[in-house]
């Protein structure tokens, strides 16, 4: 009887949440919530664009063949999603609604317009369009109706792949605590997914086996998937996206109830004297004293310890992009001498593991505080991987007489690295001004910050 309930309370939930209209416009809601308006408003504070392959130029070679060689930055506030999806050259230059080169579901985690539009004309119909076709309709960033149902100051998931990936692992939303149903919200996007080609494009979580690195990587293995093919080693390659749900669930904080909400949107108190959570999500550490503290001693020790995390966790990066970058180019140079397919296969096998393992932890933001430990065993697997992938390309470069150690090209500035995987980003860059001139400002009418 009680199940039986329970089934009946979430069929009435799901055809609630289906049929309520999505309030899209985050103006709206300022009237009736102004405090959580705001707060959440401040997230335009953090406006830096900071570019991380200027800062990591190997990141141009461990991408090569996929747009992420061409720009990355850092993560800015929810504020700026659209103009960053809209800027960055990895969204091309599309000349008409079904010109390339992403699909619709690029859109997916920048918008509360995204919801609108699966309201309007169907998840499938939405995804199986190319990026373009939606510009027009995308106006609103991230805001209100991303993790509200209209008016309402309760939770609600709005993306219904992430509902159903919740659900396929145990964590349907209708029947998590509250606290849960909270981090849930930041889980519709902070997550790895894929684009399924087998599904009309629509997004897909690859929860199947677990939330670790290596549960993914079991999964992409068992439908054959691969991202890219490496423009480099020909290694069939997989791009972790960001995969902070995951890393965060398998941590220490997870398991004491600690989550996304405790540390980035603490509970304060209004000039009339009402509490609210803060919406600036960008600003965990500030909250120190009201949220920390109730476990760790010293906001001066903390800050020490983060610091030195993230410093432990950057060298072992770099320590595993050394092994990997060289396995690319070494990989090559096996090629060129005439080796064949099969003899390359167990070495780009290993290229793929080490890289995604490295991908997982470091596109995983945030990780010097989630959960360090899992970033160090990551990263210290994917430097041993990547070594055995060089122990087995060796052995080819030996057999095919290739003069070892192979030469690597000049890689120690963007512009050099960029030019090695033979990026012609002048062009790229030209193209995007046109784009955003023509397409953007005149015809989609959309307002870039
Ligand atoms: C990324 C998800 C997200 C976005 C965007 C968001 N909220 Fe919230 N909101 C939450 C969560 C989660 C809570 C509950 C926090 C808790 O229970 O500790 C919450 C709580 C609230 C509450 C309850 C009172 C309070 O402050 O705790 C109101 C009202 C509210 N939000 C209004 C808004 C408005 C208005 C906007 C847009 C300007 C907005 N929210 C944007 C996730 C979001
Ligand atoms: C124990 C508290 C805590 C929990 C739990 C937590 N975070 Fe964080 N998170 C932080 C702190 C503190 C930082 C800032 C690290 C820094 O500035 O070096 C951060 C950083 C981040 C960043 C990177 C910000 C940037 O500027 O690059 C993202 C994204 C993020 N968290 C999202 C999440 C999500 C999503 C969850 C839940 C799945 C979560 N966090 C859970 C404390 C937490
Ligand atoms: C609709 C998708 C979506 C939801 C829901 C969402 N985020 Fe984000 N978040 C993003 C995107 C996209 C960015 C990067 C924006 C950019 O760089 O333009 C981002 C950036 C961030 C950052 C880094 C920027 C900063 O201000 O420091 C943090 C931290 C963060 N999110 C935390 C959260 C938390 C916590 C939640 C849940 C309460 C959440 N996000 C919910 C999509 C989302
Ligand atoms: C409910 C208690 C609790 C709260 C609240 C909490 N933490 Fe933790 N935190 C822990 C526990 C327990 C550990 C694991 C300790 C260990 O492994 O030694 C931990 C571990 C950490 C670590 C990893 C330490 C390491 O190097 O392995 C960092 C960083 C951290 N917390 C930061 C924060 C920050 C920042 C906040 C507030 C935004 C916060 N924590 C809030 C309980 C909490």
């Amino acid at each position: 009887m009680k199940t039986l309930n329970k089934i009946m309370l979430s069929m009435a939930l799901a055809s609630a949440t289906a049929t309520a209209a999505i309030q899209a416009d985050n103006e709206s809601w300022q009237q009736q919530f102004p405090t959580q308006y705001q707060s959440w408003k401040t997230t335009s504070e953090k406006s830096e664009i900071v570019d991380v392959i200027a800062e990591d130029p190997n990141l141009a070679v461990l991408w090569a063949g996929y747009s992420f060689a061409k720009e990355y930055n850092k993560a800015r506030g929810h504020y700026y999603a659209l103009t960053d999806v809209t800027q960055i050259l990895r969204t091309g230059a599309p000349k008409s609604d079904s010109d390339g080169p992403q699909p619709a579901a690029c859109w997916s985690c920048k918008s509360p317009d995204v919801p609108r539009m699966y309201q309007q004309v169907g998840e499938s119909n939405f995804n199986k369009e190319a990026w373009a076709k939606w510009g027009a309709e995308m106006s609103n960033n991230i805001g209100c109706a991303d993790c509200h149902a209209a008016g309402s100051a309760d939770q609600v998931m709005t993306r219904p792949y992430a509902e159903r990936a919740m659900e396929k692992v145990g964590l349907p939303f209708a029947e998590q605590d509250a606290e849960m149903q909270a981090a849930q919200t930041c889980g519709q996007c902070h997550v790895e997914y894929f684009f399924d080609k087998q599904d009309s494009q629509n997004v897909r979580f690859p929860w199947e086996h677990g939330f670790t690195g290596e549960g993914a990587e079991k999964f992409y293995d068992s439908i054959g998937y691969s991202d890219w093919t490496h423009q480099i080693s020909k290694a069939p390659m997989l791009k972790a996206q960001h995969p902070e749900f995951e890393t965060w669930s398998t941590s220490m904080h997870a398991d004491m109830g600690v989550t996304c909400i405790t540390c980035h949107m603490p509970k304060k108190t209004n000039a009339a004297g009402q509490e609210y959570s803060d919406h600036n999500v960008g600003n965990a550490f500030a909250a120190f004293d009201s949220v920390c503290a109730d476990c760790h001693d010293s906001k001066e020790e903390m800050a020490q310890l983060i610091e030195s995390n993230k410093h432990a966790v950057n060298d072992a990066k770099l320590a595993a992009e050394a092994v990997i970058v060289r396995a690319h180019f070494e990989a090559k140079a096996a090629w060129d001498a005439g080796a064949n397919a099969d003899e390359m296969a167990p070495a780009l096998q290993l290229i793929r593991k080490a890289q995604w393992r490295w991908d997982f932890a470091i596109a995983s933001h945030g990780i010097h505080v989630h959960n360090p430990s899992e970033a160090l065993r990551l990263l210290a697997d994917a430097k041993a991987m990547g070594l055995q992938a060089q122990v087995a390309l060796a052995n080819v470069l030996t057999k095919y007489a290739v003069a070892q150690p192979v030469a690597l090209p000049d890689l120690s500035t963007k512009a050099a690295a960029q030019k090695a995987v033979g990026l012609d980003i002048e062009k790229d860059r030209a193209d995007k001004q046109q784009f955003l001139k023509e397409v953007v400002e005149k015809q989609w009418g959309m307002e870039l910050h």
